[in-house]
C-alpha cells in the first residue's frame, strides 16, 4: 500500500495554558515541564464529524480522487457527536460517499488498528483505495475540574488516503492489548431501563497517570523494538518514529530507552496536545506537506492507549 493524500482539520479555538489559569489551580510552568504542552485546540461549534470531513476532503483534494472511488471509509474515534451512527457514518454523509464504511474504537492506538485494517484488506484485494479518518474530541471527556487530566488533551481530525500497491508500504505490525479498565476508562452514562439496576458511574474521564505513564513507555519501546525486529530493520536504518503524543515525558523515555536521536522523534504535543488517535496522521500530514517525508523513508508509528491497547507499524513511505 501507498500515502496518496493526507489532510488534517482543527478547531478554530486556541485554548493556551494561561487560559486554563483562569479556572484552574496550574501554572504554565507545571503543564510544559510534566506534559510539554503548550496549547490545544478545543472544539466550540465544530462537531467530530465536521472536522473528519474536512481532513478527508482535504486528503482525497491532494490525491485528486473522488470520494465514489474509495472501497472503504474507516474512522477511528473515541467520543464522537452520537453513539449511534458512528463517525464513518457522518463523514461519509458529508462526502456523498454511500460504500463500505468501518468504525473502529482502539483508543489512542486506533489509527495503527487502522493501517493494520487496511493493509489486510489491500493484500487480500478486497480494496484499491482505502481513506482513514481520525476524529477525535477527547476534550469532551475530560473533567475539566480536574487539573491532571484535562489540561492533557486537545481535538483534531488527521486523515490518510491509502491506495494498493506492489510495493510492500506496510512492512510489518504488531498489536496487543494488556486488559485494563482500571487505569484509563470512562463510563457510559446510565440509561433509564427498569430493569437495569447498576450504580451510576463518574461522568468523565478516569486516569491513573502515574500507572499509564509505565504501561506508555513499556509498552512503545517493547513494540518498536518488536515491528524492527519483524521485519528485519535495525533501529538505526528507521528515519522517524512518530509516536503517539500523549506527553512529552514519555516521548522523551522512549527515545532515551531506544537509545536513537532526538530529531528522530517529531511531535505536535506542544501545540495540539493530546488528540488521541488522531495525533499520529496529523504528524503525517504536516510532515507530508513541509516535505520532511519523503519516498523511500522508513517511519515507525506506535502508540497505546485505553484498553489497553498498543501497537507499532513499520511503513516504507
Ligand atoms: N497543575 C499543577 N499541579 C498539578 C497538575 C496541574 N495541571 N496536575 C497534577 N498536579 C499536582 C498533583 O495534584 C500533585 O500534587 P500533590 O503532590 O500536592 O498531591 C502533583 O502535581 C503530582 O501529581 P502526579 O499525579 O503525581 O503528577 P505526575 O508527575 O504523575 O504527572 C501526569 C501527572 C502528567 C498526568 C503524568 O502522570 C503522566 O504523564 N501520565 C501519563 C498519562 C497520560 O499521558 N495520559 C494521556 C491520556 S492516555 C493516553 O493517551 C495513552
Amino acid at each position: 500500500m501507498k500515502i496518496i493524500g493526507t489532510g488534517s482539520a482543527l478547531p478554530a479555538q486556541r485554548v493556551t495554558n494561561a487560559d486554563l489559569m483562569k479556572f484552574l489551580d496550574t501554572s504554565d510552568e507545571w503543564i510544559v515541564s510534566h506534559t510539554g504542552i503548550r496549547e490545544r485546540r478545543v472544539t466550540d461549534a465544530e462537531s467530530v464529524a465536521e472536522l473528519g470531513a474536512l481532513a478527508a476532503r482535504r486528503a482525497l483534494e491532494e490525491a485528486g480522487v473522488r470520494a465514489e472511488d474509495l472501497d472503504l471509509l474507516l474512522c477511528t474515534n473515541v467520543a464522537s457527536d452520537f453513539f449511534t451512527p458512528g463517525p464513518a457514518c457522518l463523514i461519509a454523509g458529508a462526502l456523498g460517499y454511500a460504500g463500505q464504511t468501518l468504525d473502529v474504537n482502539g483508543a489512542c492506538t486506533g489509527f495503527i488498528q487502522a493501517v493494520d485494517i487496511a493493509d489486510a484488506y489491500f493484500r487480500a484485494g478486497k480494496a484499491e483505495r482505502i481513506l482513514l479518518v481520525a476524529a477525535e474530541k477527547p476534550t469532551y471527556l475530560a473533567d475539566w475540574a480536574d487539573r491532571a487530566t484535562c489540561v492533557l488533551f486537545g481535538d483534531g481530525a488527521g486523515a490518510v488516503l491509502l491506495q494498493r500497491s506492489e510495493r510492500a508500504g506496510c512492512i510489518a505490525t504488531c498489536l496487543a492489548t494488556q486488559p485494563n479498565a482500571e487505569f484509563l476508562n470512562m463510563p457510559t452514562p446510565l440509561g433509564n431501563c427498569p430493569f437495569t439496576h447498576r450504580e451510576e458511574g463518574p461522568r468523565y474521564l478516569q486516569m491513573n497517570g502515574q500507572e499509564v505513564y509505565r504501561f506508555a513507555v513499556s509498552a512503545c519501546v517493547k513494540d518498536l523494538r518488536a515491528v524492527c525486529e519483524k521485519a528485519g530493520v535495525a533501529l538505526e536504518d528507521v528515519d522517524w518514529f512518530l509516536l503517539h503524543q500523549a506527553n512529552q515525558r514519555i516521548l522523551n523515555a522512549a527515545q532515551t530507552r531506544l537509545k536513537q536521536p532526538r530529531e528522530k522523534f517529531p511531535g505536535n504535543i506542544e501545540r495540539l496536545g493530546n488528540t488521541s488517535s488522531a495525533c499520529i496522521p496529523l504528524l503525517l500530514d504536516e510532515m507530508m506537506r513541509d516535505g520532511r517525508l519523503r519516498e523511500g523513508q522508513l517511519v515507525a508509528l506506535s502508540a497505546f492507549g485505553a484498553g489497553l491497547t498498543h501497537g507499532a507499524a513499520l511503513l516504507r513511505i
